[in-house]
Formats: structure tokens, sequence, C-alpha cells
């Protein structure tokens, strides 16, 4: 049985979503596909090797098996990983390679479970390898569309993305690292992130009107920089990219990571295009 689960790009609010603003999130037309079939051990195949239940190489298919072997009696299991999603990148991989393991698992085994079940399970995969996370992935690799959070508020995006990626990034070193100006300043970092919150809600009202939305990125960018998660590398390539009309923002938790803007029929130098994309995880016709 082969699954596929989208990943994801946040558009506006990160971190601030941390402290319980909104944020506004697409899935994207790059997916992971998880081929899944009975066998008599557990065997996992994807680009970092091939290994048996292992929670250091392959911790989200891992624990994926582990959750899913809860709902059903599984003796083993052959999964092959196979993604369009850089890893590290901020663009949701770990979430889709969860998801689509999991859809195919629900699938392969008969397990019945529901497309809410299957997210549900995906936010506790994240949390066992992770410790703490929003479920924000597992949520848009299961459901694909673009959303408003916290509300759940789902609408269209009319327009694709450029991406540039700058390097691996860790997300819990970048939200520790806001949490330490969050103790220190606490109005300050509060006035930042109501700041970002207004941001996301007007994006979300003007998502139609791409100038706005240019505005709203530009402004966002600077605010990340305030909370301390760009990097030289991203100021002065973003700076680059303003010498010829294009703005461009970090997403994701930044530290490294990508940034991405509005596509408008130039491709920027290293960059790749994305789409925002409607289909969550689904099964493929083998
Ligand atoms: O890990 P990333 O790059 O997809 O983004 C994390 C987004 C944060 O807001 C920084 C953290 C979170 O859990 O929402």
């Amino acid at each position: 049985m082969i699954a596929s689960a989208p990943g994801k790009i946040i558009l506006f609010g990160e971190h601030a979503v941390v402290y319980g603003k909104h944020a506004l999130v697409s899935a994207i037309n790059l997916r992971c596909k998880a081929e899944v079939k009975k066998s008599g051990e557990i065997r996992i195949h994807s680009k970092f090797g091939t290994t048996g239940l292992d929670f250091e190489v392959h911790p989200y298919i891992s624990f994926a098996i582990k959750r899913f072997s809860e709902f059903r009696d599984l003796k083993g299991v052959e999964v092959k990983i196979e993604s369009d999603i850089p890893p590290g990148s901020g663009l949701g991989s770990s979430a889709a390679v969860t998801v689509s393991t999991l859809m195919a698992l629900n699938e392969e085994f008969n397990a019945g479970l529901s497309r809410e079940e299957i997210c549900e399970i995906a936010r506790k995969v994240e949390i066992d390898v992770q410790g703490r996370a929003s479920g924000i992935d597992p949520f848009i690799s299961t459901f694909g569309g673009s959303w408003l959070f916290p509300d759940m508020e789902k609408f269209l995006v009319p327009y694709s993305f450029f991406v540039i990626y700058v390097g691996e990034k860790s997300t819990s070193e970048m939200v520790s690292k806001v949490a330490k100006l969050k103790e220190k300043y606490p109005e300050v970092m509060e006035g930042i992130f109501n700041a970002i919150d207004s941001i996301s809600i007007e994006a979300y009202r003007r998502i139609n009107d791409p100038k706005s939305v240019k505005d709203l990125i530009s402004i966002n960018q600077s605010l990340l920089r305030g909370i301390g998660v760009s990097t030289p590398e991203i100021d002065y390539l973003i700076s680059k990219l303003e010498e010829e009309g294009i703005v461009a923002k970090i997403t994701g938790a930044g530290g490294g990571g990508c940034i991405f803007g509005i596509y408008e029929g130039k491709i920027p130098k290293n960059a790749f295009i994305i789409k925002p994309e409607l289909e969550g995880a689904k099964i493929e016709d083998t």
C-alpha cells in the first residue's frame, strides 16, 4: 500500500504561534510517499539507510509504527520512504513522513482509522520525538489546504511561492532562544508577538492582494530579525533580493531553514517554486 502526504510552509506567525498568536500555514505540492507491506520483521528503508525499528535513524517512522501497533497487532512490516521534501528545512518533512506512514499502515492492516484519528496519532508521534509541538504540521499534512490558526479558518492562496534553502536549522534551539528573550524582556516580546499576530490576521484578510501580502512579508521578517531568529546569511540574501524588488521572509523556526516570497514570474537564484496544495494525505494508486 502506498500513501502520500504534503509538506507545509508557514506564511506568517511562526514563533508567535507558540504563545497563542495567529499563524497562516499552507500545505505545499512537495510530498512524501510511504510504501508499506506486511512482512515477517520490521524493516525501514529511506535515504538515511535501512534499519529495523530505530528511534535514532528513523525516529518518526519508528514511533509511528509503535503508536500504530496500539491499534493493530503488527508482527512485521516493510516501510519504504521517498520524499520530495528536504529534511530539516522547515517544510514539514517529518510530519509528512509520519502521516503518510500512518495512512499506509491504516490501509495495509485494515485498521479503519479516520483521518482525524491519523492526525491525532501523528501529533502524538511528533511529541514522542520532539517533546513538545504545536501540532500544526501533522494537521496540515493530514488535511491539506491553507489555514488560519488557531481559529481553523480555511482559505485559498491564489499564487505560488519561491523558496530558497539556506541550510540546516534546529527548531528547538530557536524556540528556546526566543523563550529566553521572552523571559528577559516579557513586555517587549509580547509587543512583538502582538504585532506578528496582527500581521497574520491582516494577511488573512488581504490574501488576494499580493501587494499587501508582500508588505506584510517584509514587516514580519523585520520582527523575526528582532526576536533573533534571522542570521547574517539570511539578512544578506534578503537585502540582495530587495535590490531586485523581491521581498522574502523566513518560513519556520529560522536560524537557517528556508526563506520564501511570492513568485511573480522571475525565479531568484537558487530558488525553487512551490504551490499551495489543497489535497492532504491520500492513498496512491499502485
Ligand atoms: O520547525 P519549523 O521550521 O517548521 O517551524 C517551527 C515553527 C515555530 O513556530 C517556531 C514552532 C512551532 O512549534 O510552531
